[in-house]
């Protein structure tokens, strides 16, 4: 861990009854600068580690912005990261491999008593838990992007989780200000299992004809309530991690048709149009 940037804000003046104080994030990018961020807001004592010290500066001034004149330290060097840390939150690049390789070192790093959880969104918990050795305290803890917006948070249980871990990962949960939910380690748990195969069926629609993308989007907002129609949705979260998601889920289940590729989403990814983030998609954005 020498080489990694290390940012802590403490808050000292707040203080919390749940059992979780120190948090350690891992991964410094859109989600983990989040979760460090509703963390620290919540009085807790949060550690966030990041190997690209550019991601480090910004996740710092966007924390820093939000959290404003309450934050009261600021340490930044290559100490060690995990050493007293209640919880770890990981949320670093979604590679099985490269979850592995940091699960390995901190399992071998952190206390006994340190808990340790995944904020990935399409690998299996358990599969990233196999390296460790403490199954008992591991779980997921599936926030959603924007963080600090979004009010739900999935509270994943592989079988050897204990009952004192989920309760204190539904505590912590509930602290940092998320509505819990609890679900099997099965893939894409509630949201993106029913949220995936939905837009894919959308784009499918599409594909054959059957409706445009505008209407397919007006139908699904003003027939179903839903505020965005989902061409619009899988354009919003980028197509280059939709796909990833489906090709992953496509390759391990590859009898369950709702995880096929949707062959104009891959031509998208090619050609860099990955959505509005990239300007275009299905549809066109001004940048
Ligand atoms: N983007 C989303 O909407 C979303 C939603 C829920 C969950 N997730 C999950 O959260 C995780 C992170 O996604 P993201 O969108 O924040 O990605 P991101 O690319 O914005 O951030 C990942 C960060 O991790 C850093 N990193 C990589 N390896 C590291 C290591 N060994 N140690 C420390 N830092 C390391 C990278 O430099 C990068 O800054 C993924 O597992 C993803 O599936 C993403």
């Amino acid at each position: 861990m020498a080489t990694f940037g290390i940012l802590r804000r403490s808050l000292s003046t707040t203080t919390t009854r749940n059992a979780i104080k120190n948090v350690t994030v891992i991964g410094g990018g859109l989600m983990g600068s989040g979760i460090a961020q509703v963390a620290a807001q919540t009085g807790h004592n949060v550690t966030l580690v990041e190997v690209n010290a550019d991601i480090l500066k910004k996740a710092e001034s966007s924390i820093a912005n939000s959290l404003g004149r309450v934050a009261k330290k600021l340490y930044k060097d290559d100490a060690k990261a995990v050493k007293d840390s209640d919880l770890i939150v990981e949320a670093i690049v979604e590679k099985l491999e490269i979850k592995h390789k940091l699960f390995k070192s901190l399992d071998e790093a952190a206390p006994t008593k340190t808990i340790f959880a995944s904020n990935t969104s399409s690998l299996s918990i358990g599969e990233i838990a196999s390296v460790t050795n403490r199954k008992d305290r591991f779980g997921g803890l599936h926030f959603f992007n924007p963080v600090p917006v979004m009010k739900l948070l999935e509270v994943v249980r592989i079988p050897e989780t204990s009952e004192e871990t989920y309760q204190a990962l539904m505590a912590w949960g509930k602290a940092v200000g998320k509505t819990c939910i609890t679900c099997k380690d099965t893939p894409g748990f509630v949201v993106n299992r029913l949220l995936v195969p939905y837009i894919a069926e959308a784009i499918r629609m599409m594909e054959r004809g059957d409706a445009s993308a505008r209407d397919i989007d007006i139908a699904m907002k003003l027939g179903a309530g839903y505020p965005m129609g989902p061409i619009e949705l899988a354009d919003y979260v980028g197509h280059d991690t939709t796909l990833s998601i489906s090709e992953g889920w496509h390759k391990k289940f590859p009898e369950n048709p709702l995880f096929n590729i949707c062959e104009s989403q891959r031509k998208l990814v090619q050609q860099g149009k990955l959505g509005v983030k990239s300007g275009e998609g299905y549809y066109k954005y001004n940048k």
